[in-house]
């Protein structure tokens, strides 16, 4: 199995509930790590240009409000199929459809608000990871 990199995105409820090191304690036990992390307040922009793939979609606007509605925490994760990894312990977007277990399942408050975001390939997360972090900033 090829180890990879993905970016995660500890959400603004999340960091509100304080739960980030909930969350990094799932990566962690799944056997990921985080080699490389940093709290920001994105601004419009920023998140527009970062969710710009979903720019034409209903909820846009509001997905962008939500993710400039507090701090978030970036951070590359890496490991033994790292992309399908993270999305297996994030859970599915919708927490009422996350399976038990999942970071979704236990901490999500609705479909927006939905704790973490996972890159949903391994060219979108090369691609999410050079939007944040420096090389130099990732410590493996
Ligand atoms: S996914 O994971 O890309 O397949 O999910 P998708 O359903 O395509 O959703 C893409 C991102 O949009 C967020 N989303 C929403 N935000 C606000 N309101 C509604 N109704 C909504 N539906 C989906 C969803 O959380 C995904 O965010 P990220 O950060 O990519 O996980």
């Amino acid at each position: 199995m090829a180890v990879e990199r993905t970016l995660s995105i500890v959400k603004p409820d999340a960091t509100r509930r304080n739960l980030t090191g909930k969350i990094n304690a799932r990566f962690e036990e799944a056997g990921l790590r985080i080699v490389a992390q940093k709290r920001v307040w994105l601004s419009k922009q920023q998140a527009e240009q970062f969710y710009d793939v979903h720019r034409e979609r209903p909820f846009f606007g509001e997905l962008v409000s939500f993710m400039i509605s507090g701090p978030v925490v970036v951070q590359v994760l890496e490991g033994e199929n790292a992309v399908a990894r993270n999305r297996e312990i994030m859970g599915a977007t919708n927490p009422a459809n996350a399976a038990a277990g999942t970071i979704r399942k236990d901490f999500a408050e609705s479909i927006e608000a939905n704790s973490v975001h996972g890159s949903d390939s391994l060219d979108n997360a090369k691609i999410e990871i050079a939007y944040f972090f420096a090389g130099t900033e990732i410590v493996g």
